[in-house]
C-alpha cells in the first residue's frame, strides 16, 4: 500500500465555483456524480458515536437533500439507530473518486415524519420491503432464520405493499458544518469549509490541504 500513489489531475475548486448555500453546493456535486453515471453516486459513510464515546461507521444511501438536511433510511433499532438515540451528533463522508471530490458533513440526525417514512417505504421494490420488514437489523441471526422469516412474510403478503415496520424510517442530518475537498496535483488540494455561525448564517473559509 505504501507504493500506491495516485496523482490528482482535476482543475480544482475556486471560491467562484462555490454556491453561497452549502446544501445547494452539495446537491450540485451529488447531481454531477449521478449525471456522470458514477457507481453508487449517493453512497455515504456515516459515523455515529456510542454512549461511551466509541465511533463506528457504515455505508448508507443518501435519498434526498431537502428540509435543510440530508435524508437516509434505516432501522431505528440498529446499532446506528440506537447510537443516534443517545447522541444525535453524526458525521458522514461522500467520495467521488473519478472526480477527485470528497464532501464531509457534520451535524445532528433527527427522525423524519412517519408519513415521509411510510411514503418512501411504499416506493421501494417488493423484495426490499420484505427484507426490511423481517430484519432485526444489527442483531445476531442465522441465514436459515432469515430465509424462514422471508418465506413466512411472503405467504402473508405475496405482493406489495408490505406494511412498514414501526421501527424502520428516515433520519435527516441537519448540518452545522460542510466541507468540500477537491484533489489537486502534488497534494496541494482545495478545501472549503462552511460552518453555521451563531446568527444562523453560513461562513466559508479555505483550509490548508
Ligand atoms: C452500498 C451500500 C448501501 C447501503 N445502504 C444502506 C441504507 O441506505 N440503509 C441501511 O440501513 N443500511 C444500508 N447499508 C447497510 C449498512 O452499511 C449496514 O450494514 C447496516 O445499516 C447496519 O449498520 P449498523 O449495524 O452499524 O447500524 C448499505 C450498505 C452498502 C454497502
Amino acid at each position: 500500500m505504501k507504493d500506491v500513489r495516485e496523482e490528482y489531475h482535476a482543475d480544482g475548486l475556486t471560491e467562484a465555483d462555490l454556491h453561497d448555500d452549502p446544501l445547494a453546493q452539495a446537491q450540485r456535486w451529488v447531481d454531477e456524480a449521478i449525471d456522470a453515471g458514477l457507481p453508487l453516486p449517493n453512497a455515504m459513510t456515516l459515523a455515529t458515536v456510542s454512549a461511551d464515546g466509541q465511533p463506528s461507521t457504515r455505508v448508507v444511501l443518501l435519498k434526498g437533500i431537502e428540509g435543510g438536511g440530508f435524508t437516509f433510511f434505516t432501522h431505528y433499532d440498529s446499532r446506528k439507530g440506537r447510537e443516534i438515540e443517545g447522541n444525535a451528533r453524526v458525521s458522514f463522508t461522500m467520495f467521488w473518486q473519478p472526480f477527485d471530490r470528497q464532501m464531509i458533513v457534520i451535524g445532528e440526525a433527527h427522525k423524519v415524519d412517519e408519513e415521509e417514512s411510510q411514503a418512501y417505504f411504499a416506493s421501494r421494490p417488493y423484495g426490499s420491503q420484505v427484507s426490511a420488514a423481517i430484519s432485526p437489523q444489527s442483531q445476531p441471526v442465522t441465514r436459515e432464520w432469515l430465509e424462514a422469516q422471508v418465506e413466512a412474510l411472503q405467504q402473508q403478503h405475496p405482493q406489495a405493499p408490505v406494511p412498514k415496520p414501526a421501527q424502520w424510517g428516515g433520519y435527516r442530518i441537519v448540518p452545522t458544518e460542510i466541507q468540500f475537498w477537491h484533489g489537486r496535483p502534488s497534494r496541494l488540494h482545495d478545501r472549503f469549509r462552511y460552518f453555521k455561525q451563531a446568527d444562523g448564517r453560513w461562513h466559508r473559509e479555505r483550509l490548508a490541504p
